[in-house]
């Protein structure tokens, strides 16, 4: 039942809002949170009603997204999160001793109601693999002997703090520069090392001469296309009544991608004067940063560095409230996102109309990445000319790559674009063994062999000239000591599971291909299988409502068409 209390927060979190359907997600998590991690049908309801939405839509987005329990749990809920780059490096030899050593599969609960096992697709933190997380805490780096120590622990009632040690490198020092300053997230210590200067002399500028120098510096979206920071923001309409909506899409979902979480989580005031900088270029007098739900201590970090930006008088012409997701991969996309943050699935919406024109609300929004914000601090301060000296023409500016799975030293990386790719691979501590292949811009691009990478230059162009795509720069490292097929296998087991459902390429070719792929694997596959899974890639690819179907044609028809022979070795004729 929703309690006084409950009720009062629920219409706090509403008034932040402009249509209180938005506020459905958190306030579900409130509810939950509230009721020892369990959402009830009867919860669901009276929050439903407190916010003006119909039971069925309360029930539908309760039962999308993955964070919300419909159904009871231990009383600490273990995660182990084993997607690829956790597979690479140690997740599920983890998973089997926990199922071992607590007697239950994934998805049971102990007897004693102790303990619920859940295996959950990547947390978003690719480098300190294998991760696991209690209730709302992250345990990263773990070992066997790791996960022993917090079972006791928790055994014993309490949940221990997280230690985590992260590997980092800058050779720019802009988008990681306050990575190892102490205190950097404090509003005092941003200033101190020139923090909300960019933005100082920003607003000195008029919005169409921010949005020239944006264009000028040719600032392009971190987020995975690559797209031009200044043509987006051109295609607002001119002259529309409506009012612009600021997005930072911080959802950070692409398996292999955890560099957003560094801005965020060190150093919040850069995504933060990054955003009241767009917010003038573009208008907006309210921006919204959609975070991953399972960061929920990031969350805090950027409210607190929120409130003290509005302490400063930062935040007077425009608000930015921080909204968590609840578990859902394709609600990184961009028109996935907006209709979470309406208080819906994520549920692609069909392009044209862009958001520009029709987006939150149905008003011209903004979606950007946070590095894509994090980039323009430094625009403004030193000035574009500055900008334009870092990287490689057309490809400008500085990056973070995070790099996860069979390097030395995993973690994350900043560099100019352009950077070779051996470059990074050095500064990760170099392969472990021998290289077999490397996905270089997150799960969803095509893997590259050791022979196409040699002499790879990360950067959009590049990349894509060498037949994948640079992505969100996460840099996933494969050794030899990997079957192809099985990392193929985990690969389509992730969109399978993630697919919205709503385009029949994506929902029933992503478990088709899972099908065929496991039976591969299982020994009874058939060698005509090997072409009807190729098949399959080249139907769905292009032919589905959002990308999702062309993020998993691509890498499988890649994993396959080059190491073809590692499939055919399994086929027993
Ligand atoms: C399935 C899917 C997942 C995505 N996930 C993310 C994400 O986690 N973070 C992100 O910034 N962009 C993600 N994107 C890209 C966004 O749709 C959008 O292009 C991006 O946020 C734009 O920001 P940018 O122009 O600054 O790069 C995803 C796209 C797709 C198709
Ligand atoms: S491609 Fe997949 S995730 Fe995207 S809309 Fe279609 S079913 Fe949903
Ligand atoms: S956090 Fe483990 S795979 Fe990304």
């Amino acid at each position: 039942m929703i309690s006084k209390q409950l009720h009062e927060k629920i219409e706090t979190i509403a008034a932040q809002y402009p249509n209180r359907e938005s506020a459905l997600m958190p306030a579900l998590d409130e509810a939950q949170r509230s009721n020892d991690n369990y959402l009830s049908g009867a919860d669901i309801a009276e929050t439903a009603s407190i916010l003006n939405v119909s039971r069925s839509r309360a029930m539908g987005v309760a039962t999308y997204y993955t964070m919300f329990n419909t159904k009871k749990k231990g009383k600490f809920h273990i995660q182990v999160d084993a997607n690829v780059p956790g597979m690479l490096m140690g997740a599920d030899e983890i998973l089997q001793h926990l199922k071992d050593s607590l007697h239950i599969d994934t998805g049971q609960t102990t007897k004693d109601g102790l303990f619920t096992l859940s295996k959950v697709e990547d947390l978003g933190s690719c480098g300190t693999c294998p991760v696991i997380q209690v209730n709302d805490v992250y345990f990263e780096n773990m070992t066997v002997k790791k996960t022993d120590a917090l079972i006791q622990s928790l055994r014993q009632g309490k949940i221990p703090s997280p230690e985590t040690t992260y590997n980092f490198g800058s050779e720019c020092g802009i988008l990681l520069k306050n990575r190892g300053v102490k205190n950097a997230r404090s509003i005092e210590v941003y200033k101190k090392n020139g923090g909300y200067d960019g933005l100082k002399k920003a607003l000195t500028l008029t919005p169409p001469e921010i949005l020239e120098q944006v264009k000028f510096a040719v600032v392009r979206g971190r987020g995975g296309a690559g797209f031009p920071l200044g043509m987006k923001w051109g295609f607002l309409p001119k002259n529309d009544s409506r009012p612009v909506y600021l997005i930072c899409n911080a959802d950070e979902g692409e398996p292999g991608t955890f560099k957003d979480r560094q801005i965020m989580e060190y150093d919040p005031h850069l995504l933060i004067e990054g955003m009241l900088i767009s917010a003038r270029a573009v208008g907006a007098q309210k921006a919204f940063i959609y975070i991953r739900g399972e960061f929920r201590w990031i969350s805090h970090i950027l409210e607190q560095a929120i409130e003290e930006a509005r302490k400063e008088g930062l935040l007077n012409t425009v608000d930015i409230v921080v909204h968590r997701g609840a578990g859902s991969y394709v609600c990184g996309e961009e028109t996935a996102l907006i209709e979470s943050l309406e208080g819906k699935r994520g549920n692609p919406r069909l392009k044209p109309p862009f958001p520009a024109n029709k987006g939150l609300y149905k008003c011209p929004t903004i979606v950007n990445n946070v590095e894509t914000f994090a980039c323009l601090p430094y625009v403004f301060t030193h000035g574009v000319e500055s900008y334009k000296k870092i990287g490689a023409v057309g490809n400008l500016g500085p990056k973070i790559f995070g790099v996860s799975g069979h390097v030395n030293k995993p973690g994350v990386y900043e560099f100019p674009l352009g950077v070779p790719l051996a470059t990074i691979l050095k500064a990760a501590g170099g392969v472990k063994g021998k290289l077999k292949g490397v996905i270089v811009g997150g799960l969803s691009v095509p893997i590259l062999t050791p022979e196409e990478a040699k002499d790879l230059k990360m950067e959009y162009d590049a990349c894509l000239k060498a037949g994948t795509m640079m992505g969100s720069g996460g840099v996933i490292v494969i050794n030899d000591t990997v079957s192809i097929p099985k990392l193929a296998l985990r690969t389509i087991s992730f969109y399978a599971h993630e697919s919205c459902g709503q385009c029949t390429p994506c929902r029933e070719g992503s478990h088709y291909i899972k099908f065929l792929i496991s039976n591969l694997i299982k020994g009874i596959g058939k060698k005509e299988d090997i072409d009807t899974i190729l098949r399959f890639c080249d139907t769905i690819m292009g032919l589905t409502l959002c990308p999702t179907g062309d993020a998993f044609a691509m890498p499988i028809r890649a994993m396959v068409n080059k190491y073809r022979a590692e499939f055919e070795g399994l086929v027993k004729e």
